[in-house]
């Protein structure tokens, strides 16, 4: 079987580090690898809608913003088909037949849509489409065949729902969907990256994010503002490791070459960390050291930005041509779909022929 992965981001704001850690470096690794014969990347518009109705203009002005981060990064279009889910017609069709599969009870129990029910307070007058939304996603999914889905842990229940929909599908019309498997990203540390004021998610809203191209002052400000050990106070007290923010990142992004470059006392992050704890290393040392390590990530991807911005006809050409092929491949899949339940009466050569012998016997 051929190996067709998926994945997509809900466009309403800029990637931040924790895409990168959380996503954006497992895709990288992926098609670096090339193992697979096909790989999407889905800028989830409409998704993003079923809780931002109301605001389309911050949807619409981070389609491209996002497009721009991943190309900065490095995906590269020639190896991946970038699209926009909106842009792809099949996928609302495909949702309309599998939302006869699932039960208004069933999507009231999937996890994640309970907890972001709670966060949005829509919990008296949950949109119907919000509620939806893993129906949807299932059809993302399922319009390209996907085998494989990069997600984070906070997707589990929408693969979960997507296999039992596709198992149902099956099970009533044939066997033509594809039962998706998930990838969690492998990383360090935690699964997720903190943000500088050590909660445990960086979100644009909580505005403790250091995004893909904040220049060096700016990752030098948040990085300065970093939760480390409140009980640290001066130099030579003993701090903790643990749910320091500063030694999080550095779990994350820091190796021994680092260490000759920008902190040559030091041959490692255990040596750092042992006299951290020991007392006697101040704060401004470890950040100082974060600071050019994380320069040294976001640098090339800043720069690569700032250059795709003086042509971002390319740009668009790019999530144009994507979607395009995208339409090609869903709109197989959604002619198989109709095949399967019988609703393709203009494709059916057989649909007249079987009415006119209906007839005939009246
Ligand atoms: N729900 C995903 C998120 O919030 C985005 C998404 C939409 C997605 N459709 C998808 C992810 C299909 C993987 C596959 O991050």
């Amino acid at each position: 079987m051929s190996e067709i992965i998926l994945t997509g981001d809900r466009p309403t704001g800029k990637l931040h580090l924790g895409h990168y850690v959380g996503s954006i470096k497992s895709r990288l690794k992926i098609q670096n690898a090339g193992n697979y014969d096909e790989f999407y990347i889905m800028i989830a518009d409409a998704q993003a809608l079923t809780d931002n109705f109301a605001n389309p203009k911050k949807v619409r002005d981070n389609v491209l913003e996002v497009v721009l981060l991943y190309l900065a990064c490095g995906i590269d279009p020639n190896k991946v088909t970038i699209f926009i889910q909106s842009e792809v017609p099949a996928l609302t069709e495909l949702t309309f037949y599998y939302m006869n599969l699932v039960t208004v009870a069933r999507l009231h129990r999937n996890p994640t849509v309970k907890s972001e029910v709670k966060f949005r307070g829509f919990e008296e007058s949950i949109p119907v489409g919000f509620l939806n939304y893993p129906v949807s996603q299932t059809a993302d999914i399922t319009a390209f065949k996907a085998t494989t889905v990069p997600v984070g842990d906070d997707q589990l229940p929408m693969l979960e729902q997507a296999r039992e929909i596709v198992h149902s599908f099956n099970r009533i019309y044939g066997d033509v969907l594809v039962s998706p498997k998930e990838v969690l990203p492998e990383l360090k540390n935690a699964q997720r990256l903190p943000g500088i004021d050590g909660k445990a998610k960086m979100s644009k809203s909580l505005g403790n994010c250091i995004y893909l191209d904040d220049s060096e002052e700016e990752i030098r400000k948040k990085v300065m503002q970093m939760y480390t050990d409140p009980d640290h106070i001066k130099v030579s007290d003993p701090g903790k490791v643990e749910g320091n923010v500063v030694f999080t990142y550095l779990d994350v992004f820091c190796n021994n070459e680092h260490f000759p470059k920008y902190l040559p006392e030091y041959k490692n992050l255990d040596e750092l960390k042992a006299h951290y704890q020991k007392g006697g290393l101040g704060d401004v040392t470890i950040k100082k050291f974060l600071i050019n390590i994380l320069e040294e990530v976001i640098k090339p991807i800043r720069d690569k930005r700032r250059e795709l911005l003086n042509n971002l006809d390319y740009v668009y050409e790019v999530i144009k041509n994507g979607t395009e092929k995208a339409n090609a491949k869903a709109n197989a899949t959604l002619k198989e779909v109709k095949k399967a339940m019988g609703i393709n009466y203009f494709e059916d050569t057989k649909f007249l022929e079987e009415i006119k012998d209906k007839f005939k016997e009246e």
